[in-house]
């Protein structure tokens, strides 16, 4: 069974659907540790309530940005996880961290990627900029991790239209229910092996495969 490594920095909604999703048995894995780099992150108590060893690893504490990416491999290794994904996580991971799980880290953005996304656009800000912008269609995308920030290849997308009426926060709750849809059929796609990497030179392109 995959072992699953959840990364969150909040609520934990989407955690929460993986959650669900491994309950329902639509996912055929474990999540065998939620991390937190805050400490009040509601997720964390979301874990614990399905007893889920649940830890919040202090930034401060482990000095620098590498020596924090160092202590989570440690621990994500401990937990022998085969999957981390990245809930809602906004710390950023360093270059060996990206190594170390190569194709085996997944993240959701609230936004149809390459729009709003990279440094400095995470929650409410995507949607403030996309309200900003008049875009018509926005939506969710689940995307492998590489170094950049939401530069990783695409895995799913989902788009919602923006209506008139519509604040930065009326549309982040519309594109969270599609998080929660498409987050849990990321996490199955990964379990039941049906992802191929395509490599051309320096590009990687993701295929979902049929049965
Ligand atoms: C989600 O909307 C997720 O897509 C976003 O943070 C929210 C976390 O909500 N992630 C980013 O913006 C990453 N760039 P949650 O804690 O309720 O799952």
């Amino acid at each position: 069974m995959v072992k699953i490594g959840v990364l969150i920095s909040g609520s934990g909604s989407n955690l929460q659907s993986i959650i669900d999703s491994i309950n329902k048995k639509y996912i055929f894995a474990q999540i065998t540790v939620v991390l937190s780099d805050r400490k009040n992150a509601f997720g964390l108590e979301r874990a614990r309530m399905e007893n889920i060893p649940a830890i919040f690893l202090s930034k401060k504490e482990a000095g620098n940005n590498d020596d924090f990416n160092s202590k989570l491999v440690e621990i994500l290794k401990n937990y022998q996880v085969d999957l981390v994904v990245l809930a809602g996580f906004l710390s950023i991971l360093n270059p060996n961290f990206v190594k170390t799980f190569k194709n085996k880290i997944l993240n959701i953005h609230p936004s149809l990627i390459p729009s709003f996304c990279g440094d400095g656009f995470y929650g409410l800000k995507v949607h403030e900029a996309a309200i900003k912008q008049g875009v018509k269609i926005t939506g969710a995308t689940v995307h492998f991790v590489d170094e950049g920030t939401d530069t990783g290849p695409i895995l799913l997308q989902k788009s919602l239209e923006v209506l008139p009426n519509d604040t930065a926060e009326t549309l982040q709750k519309r594109v969270l229910t599609l998080e929660h849809e498409l987050l849990p059929l990321a996490v199955k796609l990964f379990c039941e092996n049906k992802i191929q990497f395509i490599e051309n030179g320096k590009t990687t392109k993701v295929l979902v495969l049929n049965n």
